[in-house]
């Protein structure tokens, strides 16, 4: 089938139910589409018998204006990608037809999205929760596709289909990195050819406090002291923070650490980057 071309919620609505018998795998994005999101559209494509992608820069879930402002949006490389990886239908709606003037509904998660980035982008998690909730009235899909790369962006949605009865399945699919190590991410178009050999730091970060745990090393703070020391080395490098959690609650672990979820977020010039790796 050709990759069908949607605005509205009606002609989604249209395709989708066109055969009320086929399974759909949906993928949410805001476009700057790259190999991350061509794994979760192929994870999609081999789940389902027809696939769905949503290209939508939320305007809601950004707290900083200059990171909305300066958002890539290379929408015909995106459409030539979806058309390239066989996908179904894309919707690709006006921010006035997702929150019309009269908007006033918000879903906030009071536990999950606090830590780490619920820290550090205020309303964030608000903004993402009520966009994916939106996408899964749209599309009513059989399954939806998020990355492992935003860990804690996964664990409020999973919270939130399982406190609202969204009958979907979410399907989370690993960090795909390039061959340095940088976990892919839209973001990274915006780095200078200097500032984007310095993102490593991330990853060599997380490498190093994985390999300490792997060597014995098990005291939370130390491995959180860990990344701090491989990022502070870096001097074009700004650490936003360093976090060894818990990987339900996300909540931070103090003492001996059996299983964690191991994350950071770090600005590069003005961009800001995160990545995960899990231990235990
Ligand atoms: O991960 C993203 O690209 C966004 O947060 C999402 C899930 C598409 C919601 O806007």
């Amino acid at each position: 089938m050709p990759l069908h071309i949607a605005y509205t919620v009606a002609e989604v609505r249209r395709m989708r139910w066109s055969d009320s018998a086929l399974t759909w795998g949906l993928v949410p994005t805001m476009g700057a589409l790259h190999a991350g999101h061509r794994a979760l559209i192929r994870a999609a494509r081999q789940e389902n018998a027809r696939v769905g992608v949503s290209i939508f820069v939320n305007p809601i879930q950004f707290n900083n204006p200059s990171d909305l402002e300066n958002y890539p949006h290379p929408l015909e490389q995106d459409l030539a990608l979806l058309e390239a990886e066989g996908v179904d239908l894309v919707w690709i709606p006006e921010v006035a037809a997702v929150y019309p003037p009269d908007f006033q509904t918000e879903i906030h998660l009071k536990y999950i999205s606090q830590p780490l980035e619920g820290i550090h982008r205020p309303g964030h998690f608000i903004g993402v929760a009520t966009v994916v909730a939106k996408l899964f009235n749209v599309f009513q899909p059989t399954r939806a596709y998020f990355g492992q790369k935003d860990a804690q962006q996964v664990a409020v949605i999973q919270q939130m289909v399982r406190d609202l009865n969204f009958n979907l399945e979410i399907v989370v699919v690993p960090t795909v990195r390039e061959a340095d190590g940088l976990a892919m991410s839209s973001r990274n178009t915006r780095l200078s050819a200097t500032e984007r050999q310095t993102a490593t730091v991330l990853v060599q970060a997380l490498r190093r406090a994985v390999s300490a745990w792997e060597n014995g090393e098990i005291a939370a703070e130390h491995l959180r002291q860990l990344m701090r020391d491989v990022v502070l080395s870096e001097p074009l490098a700004r650490l936003d923070y360093v976090s060894v959690a818990d990987p339900l609650s996300l909540q931070e672990i103090n003492g001996p650490v059996e299983q964690a979820l191991l994350s950071l977020a770090v600005y590069i010039g003005d961009v800001r980057l995160i990545d995960n790796m899990q231990v235990g």
